[in-house]
């Protein structure tokens, strides 16, 4: 690995004063670093990756043996290794996949029998006089589900969905407000149903229920690992949909977690969903390095962050419909790839994965896109972009909008000098010192690396593609990082002192042993929340 690492840094040492731009001098750029899976194109042109350093990348995956790993992880094997068990979400896209055997047992007939179960639930519940469902849920449990709902809205043709996951009492006050407690169905989504968050807003749901004439006995249903804590919140067993602990809570929204999903667009519409993200599960598994778009996407992420280190990327789909994308791309590579510890007990060696931020275009240019084109961090941009929304009467929008992704990308590669800065000044009239001065505020310094990912139309297809690739390069970047990807250790900590934190703030327990600042804060509560 050090010597994979090294050659890449003495590439990064040979390359970094040449412009981005200036790659495109060679004939054939585009279509040499760009790569396709069915109708998806990654272009990864506008980074300063040539040929050279692509191979020096690719030696990373074969230095990491990441196609071993992704084989043992396909096969089942316990790669999640500090919590001993196996990574398995492709299990629950795997339609027309053969067995997938975990301690030599086929895990397939469970899957494809709940996935059958969720099917006839779900419509049931549309044919019903459901009008409403709120899904209860926090981290992987909500913001799969809640993402795909609203990328997927043209496709809706069941019951509202909702979907409540922090504590704050509000979140739940201002969902529930307004729905008819009669045909509102809950679903309590939480793989260990013991998530204080989930149960104690699933409590607050059940009592708004009874109070308000609905049945919470037939209008609550569960998706959890946990049988006998969904039993014990009393849900009857047929509306508790069952998963196994070889699937994420991050990772698991093609399997029960994604039943809002399948109850918004029907069980044909979660069909394609997976069978977008089975897809994508093929290409990976097959697909030579250059040309494998879950190993690029890591790949031209490395580069980035480990390499030149730049400490952010930013996710900008220009999609309304995809907002909630950063967020759930936040959880799955942050939770996933943010800590400081190789699997084997050891320090990371480089950096670990980098912050991951973003926003709806065109939204994000009236917000942040200043510091990304003039910012004195280089922030390197992962754009997406379909080729056809789905308001026909408004195609004029949607090539508006597509023309804002690709000049953005354009801009932040070409930049502005400060001659042109200059002149363009001088033809408002500016001269002299005042000229130069207003010159150098309008200069774009440019060179700064994005990619796009594009693609015919976002239907539940591709955004199961878009999902399982994400996910992938997720997978490949940790194991280049050395990082085990499946666990959550990071979380503990907080969850621990919150919870010796709540008696103290409700006050029947004294705050003498926290730090000063702490006590403090606890004080100021007491003393104004009369
Ligand atoms: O934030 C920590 C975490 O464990 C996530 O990994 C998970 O997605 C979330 O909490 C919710 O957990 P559960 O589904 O068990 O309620």
């Amino acid at each position: 690995m050090n010597d994979a690492w090294a050659a890449l840094r003495a590439r990064h040492s040979e390359t970094r004063d040449r412009t981005i731009l200036s790659l495109f001098d060679t004939a054939g750029r585009a279509e040499a670093f760009s790569a396709q899976t069915g109708d998806m194109l990654f272009d990864y042109a506008k980074t300063n990756i040539d040929a050279e350093t692509r191979a020096a990348l690719i030696d990373l995956l074969e230095a990491a043996d990441v196609a071993g790993r992704r084989a043992a992880m396909f096969a089942g094997q316990p790669i999640n290794e500090t919590e001993g068990r196996a990574v398995l979400h492709t299990a629950l896209r795997n339609l027309d996949g053969g067995p997938v055997l975990v301690d030599g047992q086929d895990v397939m007939p469970g899957v494809l029998e709940t996935l059958e179960r969720m099917r006839v639930f779900a419509n049931h519940i549309r044919d019903s006089d459901i009008t409403d469902v709120v899904n209860i849920g926090i981290g992987g449990s909500d913001l799969g589900p809640a993402m795909a709902v609203q990328a997927l809205s043209p496709y809706h043709d069941g019951p509202r969905c909702h979907f409540v996951s922090n504590v704050d009492g509000a979140h739940i006050a201002d969902t529930l407000r307004g729905l008819e407690a009669k045909t509102t169905l809950v679903i309590v989504a939480s793989k260990t149903f013991t998530t204080i968050e989930t149960m104690t807003n699933a409590r607050t749901a059940k009592a708004w229920m009874q109070e308000e004439g609905g049945n919470p006995g037939t209008q609550f249903a569960a998706l959890s690992t946990a049988a006998d804590k969904t039993a014990a919140f009393g849900i009857p067993a047929e509306r508790v949909f069952g998963f196994e602990d070889w699937v994420g809570g991050r990772y698991s929204v093609w399997g029960p977690i994604g039943l809002s999903l399948m109850i918004a667009i029907g069980p044909k519409g979660f069909d394609a969903f997976l069978r977008g993200g089975q897809a994508m599960d093929q290409h990976f598994r097959h697909a030579d390095w250059a040309e494998n778009l879950p190993a690029l996407l890591a790949l031209v992420g490395i580069w980035h962050a480990q390499v030149c280190g730049y400490e952010s990327r930013a996710v900008l789909p220009y999609d309304q419909r995809l907002s909630q994308l950063p967020d759930y791309l936040q959880q799955l590579e942050m939770e996933s790839n943010g800590k400081g510890v190789q699997m084997d007990g050891s320090a990371v060696t480089v950096s670990s994965g980098p912050v991951v931020w973003g926003a709806a275009g065109t939204n994000g240019q009236h917000a942040f896109y200043q510091l990304i084109h003039q910012g004195t961090r280089v922030v390197p941009c992962e754009f997406m972009v379909a080729a056809q929304g789905h308001e026909a009467d408004l195609a004029h929008h949607h090539q508006l909008l597509i023309a804002n992704c690709l000049a953005q990308s354009e801009a932040l590669m070409r930049g502005r000098n400060l001659d042109v800065a200059r002149d363009r000044m001088a033809e408002a009239g500016f001269t002299g010192d005042e000229c130069e001065r207003q010159a150098r505020h309008r200069v774009f310094e440019g060179n700064r690396p994005s990619t796009t990912l594009i693609y015919p139309q976002l239907d539940p297809f591709t955004l199961g593609a878009i999902v399982a690739l994400y996910e992938h390069r997720v997978f490949v970047e940790g194991v280049v990082l050395g990082i085990n990807s499946f666990d959550q250790w990071g979380v503990e900590l907080g969850k621990e002192l919150a919870t010796s934190l709540q008696p103290i703030v409700e006050g029947s327990e004294g705050a003498q042993d926290k730090d000063g600042s702490t006590a403090a804060l606890v004080d100021f509560v007491h003393r104004h929340r009369g």
